[in-house]
């Protein structure tokens, strides 16, 4: 049996940054990340726009506690306040020890870290690398795996993740050059597996977020926390639902509708285009629901609406926002310096995830905690974000919750020890699993059952909700769930068979989207990014708490656990 001190499930910027965390206070740890893709495809990569910290380098008036007040106001006070205050106290620190790794931050004349306006933050404290800040950032923390001897497996698909009497022992991988299966032990694994974009149609995710470290861990019987909070990035490019960043309203740019008219003066009058992502996505979906959005012909009544940078020049635009220049220009065949992009809402982001404590510690219960599991990053839900996530936090919810999570992992490596696992048992049922999905003869390929899923969840678990319609997707969902248990593979050889683990990873998409409708209905109020028009407003004495909800094969059973408050008294929102 293949064995390290620490698995890192997910090669992504919280997973690498707590490898790095762990090797620099514990060097002769031998630590492994663990990836489906190569780490530097991870999704990570894609994210744009920037990093917020109050480096205080363009507004000196800045601070951490007005980084805490926007987070927590943008979380429509869900977020727990004792996670907030750690992660906007640390932000200034974890940059400038990116900047120290060498990540090429765009400066200012002066040579400092650039900053920009970002939605709902009240200060100009967003760093960025362009519009690439991810791949910027995760390209120097992947350099430092190589720097600090961390073993990368890369392109081997965790199956499942050990738990036994509640502590973790280890997981089970399948290499998809190879077919091979493998059982690895460990005295401490830790999962930073990112989000799971793709259980809906239109999203500004990857093709492998598909939320394998949140069913691994429901499938353990351990609960996932406010599933029902799905973020959708106001504006993904139409149709191919890509993300243009916000970077590109951060510097300027204007949303319009048919008629031109820059409609968030109706929904957010001083934010305007910088308001919050719930509140932009839940504008853009209005206006065209009121016949004011665009077709592709330019007249009225289309899917989308305008996201206008004429007025920022193509100099400003190449300089600041190249990519989403180019992304524009592929894909929708528009020079954004001539012409408006087509956006509209596409699913970016979940709130929800793991519950973790805030030296990442697994939750088992309200009150409970998973023996030597640990996650960080979107998989995981420390709750900074609560029920709307602004933009630019989470680069550094990855960055500083993979800090701390490394750090208590090294601070607990000596109490932890190497676990006895029966190898053979779980290569024996890993096998007997992957063989049935080779053998089947009889069912459905696997595109045309995805497909439906993602249909259905972007039909009835969208920016709005109704109970009616979430029920009528739910009843779609059983019947999908049971069709994705029955599909056939037209490749049946054992290398490289993407197939396969398209079969596996449509397990993980079934798990995570019955949480989140089940969480979404019994939620009934709106807060932040789960707007029910059933329940149009927030209710704080009955849901200022947090869902977790327990999945099992014979269904998704819902409890609740407090939010942590003290910092500030929830209000209503307005911006
Ligand atoms: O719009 C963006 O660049 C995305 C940033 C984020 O999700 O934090």
């Amino acid at each position: 049996m293949l064995e390290h001190d620490v698995i890192i499930v997910g090669g992504g910027l919280a997973g690498t940054r707590a490898a790095v965390e762990i090797a620099r206070s514990q060097p002769d740890a031998k630590i492994a990340v663990i990836a489906k893709t190569h780490p530097i495809r991870s999704h990570s990569v894609a994210a744009q726009g920037g990093i917020a910290a109050t480096l205080k380098n363009v507004d000196d008036t800045d601070s951490w506690e007005a980084h805490a007040f926007d987070t927590v106001k943008g979380s429509d006070y869900l977020a727990d306040q004792d996670a907030v205050a750690l992660l906007t106290q640390e932000a200034p620190n974890v940059v400038i020890d990116l900047e120290h790794m060498g990540v090429l931050f765009s400066r200012l004349d002066d040579g400092r870290i650039a900053q920009r306006a970002f939605g709902g933050h009240s200060h100009r404290r967003t760093c960025y690398a362009a519009d690439k800040t991810g791949h910027a950032i995760l390209h120097e923390l992947v350099n430092n795996l190589k720097r600090y001897g961390v073993t990368v497996y890369e392109e081997w698909y965790v199956m499942r993740t050990i738990v036994e009497g509640g502590t973790a022992k280890g997981i089970v991988v399948y290499h998809i050059e190879t077919g091979e299966i493998k059982v690895i032990r460990a005295r401490a694994v830790m999962l930073a597996t990112g989000g799971y974009g793709r259980v809906f149609n239109t999203t500004s995710n990857d093709y492998a977020s598909t939320g394998d470290g949140l069913a691994m861990a429901a499938q353990c019987g351990l609960p996932l926390e406010d599933m029902e909070f799905v973020q959708f990035h106001p504006t993904g490019l139409y149709p191919a639902g890509v993300l243009i960043s916000e970077a590109v309203r951060g510097e300027g740019a204007y949303l319009r509708n048919v008629h031109g008219d820059r409609f968030m003066e109706t929904y957010a009058p001083n934010q305007m285009e910088l308001a919050p992502r719930d509140i932009t996505s839940r504008a853009i979906t209005l206006e065209v629901r009121a016949g004011r959005g665009v077709k592709l012909d330019g007249s009225a009544g289309g899917p989308f609406v305008h996201l206008d940078l004429r007025h920022l020049g193509r100099e400003k635009i190449m300089e600041r926002v190249p990519f989403c220049w180019e992304e524009a220009h592929r894909l929708a065949g528009v020079d954004a310096a001539e012409e408006p992009m087509p956006v509209r809402p596409t699913a970016h982001y979940s709130m929800g995830g793991i519950p973790v404590n805030t030296r990442g510690q697994v939750r088992s219960s309200a009150d409970g905690l998973t023996h030597a599991l640990y996650a960080a990053g979107e998989c995981a839900c420390v709750s900074v974000h609560g029920a709307n996530r602004l933009g630019s936090n989470s680069l550094l919810e990855c960055v500083v919750y993979g800090k701390l999570t490394g750090q208590a992992i090294a601070e607990d490596l000596p109490t932890l020890k190497q676990p006895d696992i029966d190898e053979a048992k779980y290569l024996r049922e890993a096998n007997v699993r992957v063989q049935a999905l080779l053998d089947r003869r009889d069912g459905e390929r696997i595109d045309a059952v995805r497909q439906d899923l993602q249909d259905c969840m972007s039909e009835h678990c969208s920016v709005f909700r109704t109970d009616e319609v979430m029920r009528e997707g739910l009843t779609k969902l059983n019947a999908i769930c049971d069709r994705a248990g029955r599909t056939v593979l037209g490749d049946r050889g054992k290398l490289w068979n993407t197939e396969l683990i398209e079969a596996m990873e449509i397990e993980s998409l079934t798990v995570v989207a019955q949480t989140i409708l089940h969480s979404a209905l019994q939620r009934q109020e709106s807060r932040g990014a789960h707007s029910r028009e059933d329940f149009p407003t927030r209710d704080d004495g009955k849901f200022l708490k947090h869902t977790l909800a327990y999945y099992s094969p014979a269904g998704v059973e819902i409890t609740h656990m407090p939010v942590a408050l003290g910092m500030f008294e929830p209000k209503e929102r307005k911006y």
